[in-house]
């Protein structure tokens, strides 16, 4: 202030001079004077003593003093030399009179003697010598940004201690986008501002503004006093979270494992403090997506919790909300498009299957429809179908994923009956799947296979005699088809044997095939047939085939020797005629026998069991020839009597005795004696019978055998008779008793028998000599073409036998 003082004191000296004068006039009795306040020390306020009309000595000579009433200060001071008042002490008027406008210093001027009080009235005058001043250093605003426009904001007032016109005046604002100014003076007048919003703040523009408010006051000179206005913009939650993108794409693949990143949404919020604090969540999800992903509130992380899978959904289409402290929310679309793996195997559906195959079926026949599926996409669905090797089957891709299950060759059931076929299905992910499936497949049967004889052919051996329903032998046809296609059935191809149905003679268990005998064989009859099995199966049309079987009838001993000749006793008179000059081994007769069984069975031996005179003939074991052992003598009886036994070899062995009789006599005359030696009964008349007999039998069989030539000379294929001597009969007469197995005999050369047939008169002995070739075996044949080709007969020691035969065989009655 003192500063300020002489600045504007002396330029206006003579203006206060004047001022003062003008106030020392105007007072009555005491004195008053008007001076600034700040004068300098020893300034001049006045002079006294002028002012009484007393000189200067006159106030020092009475003892002049001033008091200031009240203060211990005094502040003037008198000259009692000059009698002017002068300044002692600096006199600032804020102090003495603070804010009052007026401002009086009382002075008594007391003069002694005589005693006189003056009363000087010392008007201080302001001065501008202080600033207006605010109360703080800063003022400091706190605004929220949503603040209206035309808000008024009261600011401090500032203040000046000077009074009257150097007080405040007016106030004045930096000049800025957001604010006026509005002055204002309260009901004291005091001045105060108030800050006026001009136009809306923004925090999120402008979050503290700083403004110089200045208060000037009235001067002269005008001093002025400024402060910072600080205003902070608060925030209001005006701002919405912002995403950093509208759209958020991403791409995942599958079977992601849980708690993996998707990916991380962001948005930002321009607010500030919890108007800015942005959370995440999700809007409005499906309750399976829930589940899939979750987001992080604070971070905006969206990562997998459960299990994605393509083939369930490949899209999603998910909202993000970003909402701020005080729910402000703005969305956003997070797009996750799944990435296929190849996690799916294909899946091999048969959608139809014909489980029965017939095993007829061509090669190509389709029996089944595979569709396979796979869920992946693009290469991860392609599938390609396979079937195992080495089966007859193969896969045909018809149309896109299906196939045909055909056949690719001919079926056999027999062989294989049914197929695991395992399809394969493989896609082509990386790395592939695959999978299979296994169909089975039945072949059904076909009758496509006849029953088959285990045995190209059967033979039976049966024994003669052998007990009607005995069983023969067994046949076994297989038929591999199944059940009734396969099951066999047996019969008897209808034939006959000898004329007559073969089932007269053989019976067959159809279900088992063992054959029976319905009745018993006699080998002497027939020694073989052939009988032709069929074995049929059931199938429809039923196959079949057929087996012959061979039965051979075994030869039992049952035929004793027969005795052709001699006759046998009491039937016949023959009597053999010995030549008394036979010499020792001459043949004198021979026994000849037959068996109709046959081998061992029909082996003769020949023995003499009782003679006359035991030493003159011997029979040979097996030739049956009977030959002096001796010569014979004049001694010797006329006659000879021999039984000879014949018997067969067989086991048992069987056999038959007869008598042969012998006459030793050179001559015919001696025959009647025989009458007596032999035949008791014989008589003439018989003797006479036989002889017409004799020759009526050979006059007729003449006939008869001139007319078979003539016959048979015309029918060159007719059989030929054989002769021999005077008597033969042809071949066709005779009964089938006697046959031989043909190509069996071991013995075969050793048992070439001549065979004699007898007619069954037994009084009419006729010889039939034919080889064993032409002895037939069966009744029913036509004689062979080779009949009596050979008409000669062996005995057993293989010599001609016909000569002897035809030279002994004479008739007892011709004798
Ligand atoms: C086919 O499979 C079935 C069941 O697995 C089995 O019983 C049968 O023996 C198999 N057949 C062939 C021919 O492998
Ligand atoms: C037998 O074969 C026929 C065809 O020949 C067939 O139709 C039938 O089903 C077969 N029977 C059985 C039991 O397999
Ligand atoms: C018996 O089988 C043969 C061949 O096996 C055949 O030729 C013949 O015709 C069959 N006979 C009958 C009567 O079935």
């Amino acid at each position: 202030m003192k500063t300020g003082f002489s600045s504007f004191l002396f330029p206006n000296g003579m203006l206060w001079v004047a001022f003062l004068i003008i106030g020392f006039r105007g007072s009555h009795g005491d004195f008053t004077y008007s001076i600034p306040e700040e004068m300098k020390r020893g300034a001049v306020v006045g002079n006294i003593a002028k002012d009484l009309g007393l000189d200067a000595r006159g106030l020092s000579l009475r003892n002049a003093r001033i008091d200031l009433k009240g203060s211990r200060k005094r502040y003037c001071e008198l000259n009692a030399q000059t009698g002017q008042l002068m300044i002692a002490e600096r006199i600032d008027r804020e102090e003495i009179c603070s804010s009052k406008t007026t401002c009086p210093l009382k002075y008594e001027l007391l003069l002694e003697n005589p005693l006189e009080l003056h009363n000087i009235l010392l008007q201080i005058q302001d001065i501008n010598d202080n600033s207006p001043q605010f109360p703080n250093d800063e003022i400091k605003l706190l605004i929220p940004e949503s603040a209206n426009k035309g808000a008024r904001f009261p600011l401090d007032v500032a203040h000046d201690s000077d009074v009257g016109r150097n007080s405040i005046q007016s106030y004045s604002l930096e000049k800025n986008d957001h604010f006026t100014l509005s002055v204002q003076s309260n009901s004291d007048g005091v001045k105060y501002s108030e800050l006026v919003l001009d136009k809306e703040l923004d925090r999120e523009q402008q979050h503290d503004l700083s403004l110089l408010l200045t208060a000037i006051d009235g001067g002269p000179p005008q001093r002025s006093g400024s402060v910072t206005i600080h205003v902070t913009v608060l925030d209001v939650n005006d701002n919405l979270p912002v995403f950093s993108q509208p759209l958020y794409q991403v791409s995942l693949p599958e079977n992601s494992p849980l708690g993996i990143s998707v990916i991380t949404v962001s948005a930002t919020d321009a607010d500030e403090g919890a108007n800015g604090h942005v959370t995440y969540e999700f809007s409005l999800l499906a309750g399976r997506v829930a589940k899939l992903f979750t987001i992080d509130k604070v971070t905006g992380e969206i990562t997998v919790s459960g299990q994605i899978d393509f083939e369930e959904e490949s899209h999603y289409e998910i909202r993000v909300q970003a909402k701020d402290g005080s729910g402000l929310a703005s969305s956003a679309k997070v797009v996750i498009d799944v990435s296929d793996v190849n996690d799916n195997a294909p899946v091999i559906n048969v959608k139809s299957l014909k489980n029965l195959i017939p095993e007829n079926a061509a090669p190509g026949t389709e029996v089944g429809i595979i569709n396979v599926q796979d869920e992946d996409s693009e290469g991860n669905r392609q599938v390609r179908c396979t079937i195992q090797q080495n089966v007859p089957f193969k896969l045909i891709s018809s149309i896109e994923n299906y196939y045909s299950l055909v056949t690719t060759g001919e079926l056999d059931r027999e062989h294989i009956t049914d197929y695991n076929v395992t399809l394969i299905a493989t896609d082509e992910g990386s790395p592939p799947l695959s999978s299979s499936k296994t169909v089975h497949l039945s072949v059904s049967d076909v009758n496509d296979n006849p029953p088959v004889f285990e045995e190209q052919s059967y033979s039976a051996y049966v024994t003669e005699n052998n007990k009607p329903g005995s069983s023969v032998c067994s046949v076994t046809a297989r038929d591999p088809d199944w059940r009734q296609n396969g099951t066999v059935f047996y019969s008897l191809l209808p034939s006959e044997v000898n004329g007559v149905p073969v089932s007269s003679y053989l019976s067959i268990n159809g279900d088992t095939g063992v054959i029976h005998a319905v009745r018993p064989f006699d080998y002497e009859q027939f020694r073989s047939f052939k009988v032709q099995v069929v074995a049929r199966d059931n199938g429809s049309p039923p196959l079949s085939s057929n087996v012959t079987v061979s039965v051979f009838i075994t030869d039992e001993n049952d035929n004793s020797p027969q005795i052709l000749y001699p006759t046998p006793e009491g039937n016949s008179f023959m009597t053999e005629m010995v030549p008394k000059a036979a010499l020792s081994g001459s043949l004198v007769s021979k026994v000849i026998a037959v068996d109709a069984d046959s081998g061992q069975n029909a082996w003769l031996s020949y023995q003499i069991v009782k003679s006359t005179d035991p030493g003159l003939f011997s029979i040979g074991l097996h030739s049956g020839e009977i030959r002096a052992q001796r010569d014979i003598s004049e001694s010797d009886s006329m006659k000879q009597n021999l039984v000879i036994s014949v018997k067969d070899n067989g086991q048992p062995s069987l056999s038959t005795t007869c008598a042969v009789y012998l006459l030793i006599s050179d001559n015919l005359a001696e025959v009647p004696e025989l009458k007596d030696m032999s035949y008791e009964e014989s008589n003439s008349k018989l003797t006479s019978y036989l002889i017409i007999a004799l020759v009526s039998v050979s006059t007729f069989f003449l006939t008869f055998i001139i007319l078979i030539i003539a016959v048979r000379l015309c029918h060159r294929r007719k059989p030929r008779l054989l002769f021999d001597g005077a008597v033969a009969i042809p071949s066709a007469y005779l009964p089938p008793n006697y046959a031989d197995i043909d190509g069996t005999g071991t013995l075969r050369s050793a048992y070439n028998y001549d065979a004699y047939m007898t007619t069954g008169s037994r009084t009419s002995d006729f010889k039939f000599v034919t080889s064993y070739n032409d002895n037939t075996l069966f009744a029913g044949n036509t004689l062979p073409k080779n009949l009596g080709q050979s008409s000669e007969c062996l005995d057993f020691t293989g010599s001609k036998c016909s000569t002897l035969v035809r030279h002994n065989l004479f008739y007892h009655s011709i004798l």
